[in-house]
């Protein structure tokens, strides 16, 4: 049984743990533990009484979703104002409902028509529990919602916690930060308009934690608007974590009989870092990516881009499709500039027709031509945004998000379209929707650069809302577009990493982790990456853009990328054949362990941080095929030749066989495990990649 109540205590309960919330005599709802399984009958509820008369019993009760009214001074998860200006929320529970793996908590104000369902879904297999509040409205008049976040959690411990988070920019995404929390709070957060590069919409959350042991409470929002993450640790040492949409200059009016549901944040606890990661990767592949791609191992593509940026011809992309093609790339995608008049950023985005003097027969012979060559044709797209030197823009100026006496604030020369107007989706649908059906077309890149400014949205009753409105547009073309054109792969990019999140993930099949190709710095990035978000859809291209800065091996370059889906973004016009040969070889050797890479286990062995090499393993769930990727840092040329490999997650008592390119070692999955393999690499950027086999 996954869900049970005694008493009015309610249990979740999965694989391994327990979630455990109760209803006090006073009608309202305390959140009782999170965390490794008790015995059912031990939990009760734990009143809580004045204590003086600064600090209310709600301030130090543990709420389940605490409300802005009577007497709480601290943060709380949900605010509102009535009709009548009264802005004070108090819940009572009214009744439990149980349907399936989901628990529905129902409560009531005590006197104004608002009704609050806390719901809860239960992973048992996953040990995931996934949280979300559908509000509603009863009566007649609006209610202003000002502030409902989708969870609120508080930590077991009075001890300190650290927060893991981002504090990352463009070019520098995933830059893992761990900030104690003693006293006040910590906010992570986006105003932009989408998650962006810097905050993650995740919290994770431990006394002591390490890869292998700690408790690690974390939750990620399913949702790549503007977010909130709030960490906070009152004077009674609570420590409580809030997540959801940012209140943020937001208000949304819930009308007569009108429900909205929160996005959804799915939390756990897990011991260790790997375990966190590990279990994030599982329950996306199980239950967040669309289903078409989900249980398919994703293509090697070729983008063009950092070839050709906006100066594309027939002719280049021909000739770069022919190396694609040699070495054994599956996808060939054509970047910017195909479209409008669309020769530099500044001109050309809404004007979603295909450029007559760069392709004065359509895209069709192009398509062929890549066809023929035996791969799928993939697109750049960014139907968000329009230049003020388009066609779209000399036409209906106002559909760009806009103050009527203020000027449109330019970014990367661009603007950004009102994508919650019924007739501006209609033709961003439209144009995309012919675009795709007139061409064979299998893989589309949806951009967007720049953050929302002039948010206006005056054709919404409640302009507040244009934020969430925006995204839930973004989603609702992306699954039509996808229902439609089910062979389609879509991926999310936002100037490389800025659209990356639970959400985004949901509703496509993978994200661009970083306009940075620098293998180096991608170690971090992927690093940061990886502990929160699911390597399937870490698009890694290999590229030279960085040559100048810092020269790299081609080898390091394949073993950084062949980390997540393995791509190449280099100008392979300046290729030898000696180097595509080697792009051959490691094309081929990604395509026999991609399975690994993609669906099986990842144990960073080493990260950069803390090591002069990063070393990560991967190993498929039968524990019989594993790949490690050894990269050396950019460290001292005399000092750390020599490290040793402990490997992790292998049976003990099976022989494996580990080849590390000069030779083959056969021993049992215990000693590679507890005595590990010494090794040496000389030099800064030095790279190994070693096959893992069972005899
Ligand atoms: C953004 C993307 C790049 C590329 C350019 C094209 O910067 O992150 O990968 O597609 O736009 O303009």
């Amino acid at each position: 049984m996954a869900i049970f109540e005694k008493n009015n205590i309610f249990v979740i309960e999965t694989q391994n743990l327990h979630y455990v919330l109760g209803v006090l005599d006073n009608g309202m709802l305390q959140h009782i533990h999170f965390g490794d399984k008790c015995n059912v009958d031990d939990y009760e509820v734990m009143p809580f009484s004045e204590e003086n008369s600064t600090i209310s019993p709600l301030d130090s009760l543990k709420t389940e979703y605490s409300t802005f009214g009577s007497a709480i001074f601290r943060e709380t998860a949900f605010k509102a104002t009535f009709a009548d200006g009264c802005r004070d929320t108090r819940l009572i529970f009214d009744s439990s409902e149980n349907i399936g793996n989901t628990l529905y908590i129902k409560l009531k104000d005590q006197h104004y028509p608002l009704v609050i369902k806390l719901k809860y879904e239960c992973f048992e297999s996953n040990d995931m529990i996934s949280k979300s509040v559908i509000i509603s409205n009863e009566g007649a008049d609006d209610i202003i919602i000002e502030k409902m976040y989708s969870a609120e959690i508080t930590m077991p411990s009075k001890n300190v916690y650290s927060s893991v988070n981002s504090n990352g920019c463009w070019g520098n995404e995933f830059e893992m930060q761990t900030t104690p929390v003693n006293c006040g709070e910590l906010v992570y957060e986006s105003r932009k308009g989408y998650s962006g590069h810097t905050n993650l919409p995740c919290f994770a959350l431990s006394e002591n934690i390490s890869e292998d042991n700690g408790k690690v409470y974390f939750g990620l929002l399913q949702y790549s608007g503007n977010f909130k993450v709030l960490i906070n640790r009152d004077s009674n040492n609570t420590t409580r974590a809030f997540i959801g949409i940012n209140d943020f200059d937001f208000k949304y009016a819930l009308k007569c009989d009108e429900s909205f549901e929160t996005p959804t944040v799915f939390c756990s606890v897990a011991d260790g870092f790997t375990q966190m990661s590990n279990r994030i990767n599982d329950f996306s592949l199980e239950y967040i990516f669309p289903e078409n791609f989900r249980t398919k191992p994703l293509p090697v593509l070729y983008n063009s881009w950092e070839s050709t940026e906006f100066d594309i011809s027939i002719e280049n992309q021909t000739k770069l499709a022919e190396i694609a093609s040699k070495m054994g790339v599956e996808y060939f995608v054509m970047d910017d500039g195909w479209f409008g008049k669309r020769n530099s950023d500044r001109a050309g985005l809404g004007d979603w027709f295909v450029n007559k003097e760069k392709f004065p027969n359509g895209l069709k012979p192009l398509i062929d031509k890549v066809n023929s060559l035996g791969m799928q044709f993939g697109i750049w797209v960014e139907p968000e945004m329009v230049n003020a030197d388009s066609d779209l823009f000399r036409e209906h100026p106002d559909w760009a998000y806009h103050f009527d006496n203020r000027n449109g604030s330019e970014l990367r020369n661009q603007l950004v379209l009102n994508v919650t107007r019924q007739d501006v989706k209609d033709y961003l649908f439209n144009c995309l929707d012919e675009l795709l059906s007139e061409n064979n077309i299998r893989y589309v890149k949806w951009d967007m650069n720049r953050p929302y400014s002039e948010v206006g949205g005056e054709n919404l009753d409640c302009p507040q809302s244009v934020w969430y409105y925006h995204i839930m547009s973004v989603y609702d073309i992306v699954d039509r577009l996808k229902k439609k054109h089910p062979d389609i792969q879509f991926e999310s990019c936002a100037s490389g990493g800025g659209r990356c999140d639970l959400g985004a993930i949901s509703h496509f099949d993978e994200v661009w982790t970083s306009d940075n190709t620098d293998p180096v710095d991608r170690l971090y990035i992927q690093n940061g990456y990886s502990l929160f978000y699911p390597r399937k859809a870490m698009r890694a291209w290999v590229t030279n853009s960085n040559d100048g800065s810092r020269r790299v091996a081609l080898d390091y370059r394949f073993a950084v990328s062949m980390q997540g889906v393995l791509s190449i973004g280099s100008n392979l016009l300046k290729y030898t054949d000696e180097e595509v040969e080697t792009c051959k070889k490691y094309i081929e050797l990604y395509k026999r362990y991609r399975n690994v890479i993609q669906f099986g286990d990842l144990f960073r062995l080493a990260d950069l941080m803390n090591n002069p090499y990063c070393i990560t393993e991967y190993l498929d769930k039968e524990k019989k095929q594993g790949i490690v990727f050894i990269c050396r840092g950019t460290d001292s040329l005399f000092k750390n030749n020599y490290a040793v490999v402990k490997m992790k997650g292998l049976e003990k008592d099976r022989n494996y066989c580990i080849d590390t390119g000069n030779k083959k070692i056969l021993k049992s999955g215990a000693y590679f495990m507890n005595k590990g393999i010494d090794f040496k690499l000389y030099g800064a950027c030095k790279s190994a990649i070693w096959i893992v086999t069972t005899e």
